[in-house]
């Protein structure tokens, strides 16, 4: 379909769904739709709440499933309950950086324990934590602490758990935001002590997104598990924490789906699935004899501009809406052949999860002492792909980006 800018876009939603959506959609305009679309999400869902104690249940196209919100543990709240506590956030890479911030910044008695010679110290310094008052390395900061939040890379935790494991005597809780080594313990042996909570708080994105939308007063979402509950406190535990670190709304799961669905998502849709379809209709593309820019505009910009932003602020029927007849009836018709060419592909990918090779390789290869810059040789060779190259040239011309 050709590229068209935005504004025609918006102009052309607006039109056919007010013309051809109006049940479904309330006569929303485009425009009203994103504005609206912070809120939308919860106005939609307000009218199949069942509240009972703070908890509701939410019917996600027919399933019901229960889900806890930010509303219900207040700062007050929060302060109160984690009165007695000393939280250790261990490791301060991404998800330390955002958690730690927004811990902090909601009044908990915080610490962050990292290596002394790492990168993550002077991150940490830099941040504000402050040498012998709230940063520590990690032994010590294990030691002063109730509750330990392990937020070191996936690799790291399997390589240092023989000397964090004696430090989680009972009493303590134990916090992970991914299911990974517990889960699969067979390979990152990690066996958690029998006398301790250990509870999950993953949050869906970054941890830059857990800090942007904190501080914009909204919250990230995030899947809430126990994985062992000793002192029958573990679930309300779990929830209090994830709000106290950013969340605005908590989905039950366990650490085993949490896991799998975790390392399936971003191996498919989320980043390598969506990484092999732009290099694909690329490459064609450009050895049909399209140019450069062409074949960037219609692969990547027009869908990370235009098009994806349309479903994520209201549906895929939204932006097929917004499209022209001739696209539409293109697309739809297309991608019952991209499913069922996929499907086996994405069953291939389950499999790999769930039976443990893709914790095996990410192990391996994220234990390697020079990981760090085996990955930005490959991050650099992706760069320096042609497909990319032109999409700086096609960026460099966006008016924010012209001086
Ligand atoms: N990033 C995400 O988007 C995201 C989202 C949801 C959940 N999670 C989960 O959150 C957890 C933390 O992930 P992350 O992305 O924040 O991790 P990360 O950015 O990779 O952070 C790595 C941390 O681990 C430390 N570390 C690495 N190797 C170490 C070693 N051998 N000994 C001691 N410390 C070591 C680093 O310290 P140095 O600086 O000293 O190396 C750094 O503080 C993981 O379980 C991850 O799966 C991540």
């Amino acid at each position: 379909m050709a590229s068209r800018p935005a504004a025609q876009i918006l102009r052309q939603a607006s039109r056919q769904v007010s013309r051809q959506f109006v049940p479904a959609v309330q006569k929303r305009t485009f425009v009203s739709a994103v504005s609206a679309a912070r809120a939308a999400p919860k106005a939609a869902v307000t009218a199949s709440f069942q509240q009972s104690r703070g908890v509701k249940t939410i019917d996600f196209a027919g399933t019901k499933e229960t889900v806890y919100e930010r509303a219900d543990w207040p700062q007050e709240k929060l302060l109160e309950y984690f009165k007695n506590d000393t939280l250790a956030l261990i490791g301060y890479g991404s998800q330390g950086h955002g958690q730690g911030l927004n811990l902090r910044d909601n009044g908990l008695n915080v610490i962050v324990g990292v290596r002394k010679n790492g990168d993550s110290w002077k991150d940490a310094e830099q941040d504000g934590w402050v040498p012998g008052k709230n940063l520590f390395d990690i032994d010590e900061a294990i030691n002063k602490s109730t509750i330990v939040m392990n937020l070191l890379s996936d690799a790291a935790q399997s390589e240092t758990w023989p000397s964090i494991k004696p430090l989680l005597t009972k009493g303590k809780t134990l916090y992970f935001s991914h299911g990974f080594s517990p889960v699969f313990k067979d390979l990152t042996k990690v066996e958690v002590p029998k006398d301790i909570d250990v509870i999950l708080v993953a949050p869906k994105g970054s941890g830059r997104t857990v800090r942007t939308l904190f501080r914009e007063g909204r919250g990230i979402n995030s899947s809430v598990a126990v994985y062992q509950d000793v002192t029958g406190k573990a679930q309300e535990k779990a929830i209090a924490l994830g709000v106290a670190v950013g969340s605005g709304y908590l989905y039950e799961t366990t650490f085993e789906k949490e896991v799998y669905s975790d390392l399936y998502g971003e191996r498919g849709c989320l980043m390598g699935g969506i990484h092999g379809m732009f290099l694909a209709q690329y490459e064609v593309l450009r050895e049909r004899g399209h140019s450069p820019s062409e074949a960037f505009n219609e692969t990547v910009e027009e869908a990370t501009q235009s098009l994806y932003p349309l479903i994520g602020a209201n549906g895929m029927d939204y932006m097929y809406a917004a499209c022209s007849t001739t696209a539409r009836r293109g697309a739809i018709d297309w991608s019952k052949r991209f499913k069922e060419t996929l499907k086996p592909v994405f069953n291939d990918l389950y499999d790999s999860v769930h039976n443990g090779s893709e914790t095996k390789r990410s192990l391996e290869y994220n234990s390697q002492p020079d990981y760090r810059e085996k990955y930005n040789k490959e991050l650099a060779e992706i760069d320096d792909l042609e497909i990319w190259r032109a999409g700086k040239a096609v960026r460099s011309l966006r008016p924010e980006n012209q001086k």
